[in-house]
């Protein structure tokens, strides 16, 4: 996987092949979170920078043959990835698929029931999600529902590797994102970009992704990648020497990290949900 999984429109760790490994790997957790916004069957949902698709066949699970999907990404070679996944699995639910942006929905005023965005509002500035909330709350019928999902990298670990080295990693990429990012740490931080776009009854739930040894093989490829992908950024941050040095034999032996009896992934993520004023 070159450059960081980079996708053409510039986005790192959104290339469709990591993100499918990412999904299977956390699928148990993702697909419980969706669950858990209420989607019922004949709604419309958007799924607003859908990527590779993780998340659609739920979503048509969910809405039925009497609901609708519309799914959207900047990537047109992602969006080209989900016609396929969608072709191949024979979907009987109406799927409308478009290249675009979310900060500029090509949809009109209350088209959806639900909207619903997974990790895409770590790559905006707050401005930018300021808009885009704007957009969400546009696009969603009175009385629909807005869900946004995003991690929280500060508590990424990879242990017994000493969870302090990610903590600083995290860090440093908030101190380098500074006051105008919103960054993969921003899951517990939504809230007020809904209330100020008039969002209300607010929910917000947190998951644990953890994954401890013996890993399959699938979730042991994909943890490889994210170490060596976390060792990659390491090196662009101001970090100290031994953290750097620590991060470094990671990726460069990562089978004798995560054949550590006592290996353990966890990754942090919140789903922020809000219902547009009936
Ligand atoms: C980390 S991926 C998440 C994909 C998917 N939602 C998931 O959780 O598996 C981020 C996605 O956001 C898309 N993206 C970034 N900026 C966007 C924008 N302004 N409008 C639409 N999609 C965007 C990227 O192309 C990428 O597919």
């Amino acid at each position: 996987m070159s450059d960081m999984a980079m996708t053409s429109t510039g986005h790192r760790g959104s290339a469709a092949s990591w993100l499918d490994a990412h999904f299977e790997a956390a699928r148990a957790e993702y697909e419980e979170a969706l669950r858990f916004v209420g989607i019922q069957s004949g709604w419309s949902v958007l799924d607003a920078g859908c990527g590779a698709g993780g998340y659609v066949p739920l979503l048509c699970e969910l809405v039925g043959v009497a609901g609708r999907v519309s799914a959207l990404d900047l990537a047109p070679e992602n969006i080209a990835h989900v016609e396929r996944l969608v072709r191949e699995a024979n979907c009987t639910v109406p799927i409308d698929l478009r290249v675009g942006s979310v900060l500029d929905l090509p949809f009109a005023d209350s088209s959806f029931d639900c909207v619903w965005c997974a990790n895409v509002a770590a790559f905006l500035t707050k401005a930018e999600f300021g808009r885009v909330m704007g957009e969400f709350r546009r696009v969603t019928k009175p009385g629909g529902l807005v869900a946004v999902k995003e991690l929280d990298v500060t508590l990424l670990q990879f242990l017994p590797l000493d969870p302090a080295i990610l903590a600083r990693l995290a860090a440093a990429r908030r101190a380098k994102a500074a006051e105008t990012g919103l960054g993969a740490w921003c899951g517990p931080s939504l809230g007020p970009f809904f209330r100020r776009v008039g969002l209300e009854e607010l929910v917000r739930r947190s998951w644990l992704v953890e994954r401890w040894a013996p890993l399959p093989p699938a979730t042991r490829q994909f943890i490889t990648m994210l170490v060596r992908f976390m060792a990659g950024l390491a090196v662009e941050h101001d970090l100290p020497p031994t953290d750097l040095e620590a991060l470094r034999a990671a990726a460069a032996d990562p089978d004798r990290l995560l054949d550590d009896p006592d290996f353990c992934f966890r990754e942090a993520f919140v789903v922020t949900l809000g219902c547009v004023p009936a």
